[in-house]
């Protein structure tokens, strides 16, 4: 048996035609063009290319990009600061704190000053303390993990009551895709680094999420015939064959996974493209909303 590819390249081409669709009739109706603000403080080379990404898409969707960067050696008070002055502006409906902040900064307390209306990355501690609860509904939820969901229900996985098994519990996509999980009824289990026979509870999962950042360390005996598996690594490994000398690979094994499972996302094209979809996807509600 080989696996259907979950092509999040193309569900994501979908999802933004859609929201380009939503975009030009909010401003047919006199609405407002979404903004969304990006805060990049420090040069870490690879949030410069997500962002850079996360630009492009907006451009192409109608969505207008503010782009903020800070030296390294802003003080706690610069970058609060900057949160606040966007908070303030009309323009900007969405703000986007990027993650690492450099050491030395207080990311709680950064992400805590982004108003609510405008935490279109869900990672403010009150939109996660109510993801975290049963009746409450957060303003947004995170971009990876709600991709994630979206990816399943397209490849038709049934999440009532199925077994999820999520590795890794990072603040970004483990915790909150575990919790969205719980949300869709499914039984879940969290992995991490202390977790006892791996491999053996990631063969009981019906629907594995990995995001651990191994390339390549989930093999075939670790997943149960029939099992949907999202792979959210993105690792480099050296390929002298390649012209820039590296390939991309996720945290599966993915020739192996693929003779097994029952749909698996590739990488890249598979949950990356989802997450830059998502955060369009909630800027323009929070557009839509501060009308
Ligand atoms: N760093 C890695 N992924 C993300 C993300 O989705 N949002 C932010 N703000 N930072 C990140």
């Amino acid at each position: 048996m080989s696996a259907r590819i979950i092509d999040g390249k193309a569900i994501a081409a979908d999802l933004r035609a859609r929201v380009a669709e939503a975009v030009r009739k909010l401003q047919e109706d006199g609405g407002p063009t979404p903004g969304l603000a990006t805060v990049l403080v420090g040069d870490n080379p690879a949030s410069e290319t997500y962002l850079r990404m996360k630009r492009k898409k907006s451009a192409e969707v109608g969505i207008e990009s503010f782009a903020h960067e800070l030296p390294a050696d802003s003080s706690q008070e610069e970058v609060e600061a900057l949160v606040e002055q966007l908070n303030a502006d009309s323009r900007v409906h969405g703000i986007l704190v990027q993650l690492p902040l450099p050491d030395g900064l207080d990311e709680e307390a950064v992400l805590s000053k982004v108003q609510l209306e405008k935490d279109v990355d869900g990672f403010h501690p009150i939109n996660i303390g109510r993801l975290a609860q049963k009746g409450r509904d957060p303003a947004f939820v995170p971009a990876t993990p709600m991709g994630i969901i979206t990816l399943l229900k397209h490849a038709g996985a049934d999440l009532d009551g199925a077994n999820a098994v999520v590795v890794g519990r990072s603040n970004i996509v483990g915790m909150p895709v575990a919790l969205l999980l719980i949300r869709e009824n499914s039984t879940v289990t969290v992995c991490h680094s202390h977790t006892r026979d791996l491999p053996g509870v990631c063969r009981t999962a019906d629907v594995l999420v990995v995001a651990i950042g191994r390339a390549e360390m989930v093999r075939r005996d670790w997943i149960k015939p029939g099992a949907y598996v999202i792979d959210v690594g993105i690792n480099q490994v050296d390929d002298s064959s390649r012209k820039r000398g590296y390939r991309l690979v996720g945290d599966v094994a993915f020739d192996e996974a693929v003779e097994v499972a029952r749909a698996i996302t590739p990488v890249p094209g598979g949950v990356g493209p989802m997450t830059i979809a998502t955060l369009l996807q909630n800027t323009l509600t929070a557009a839509e909303r501060a009308r």
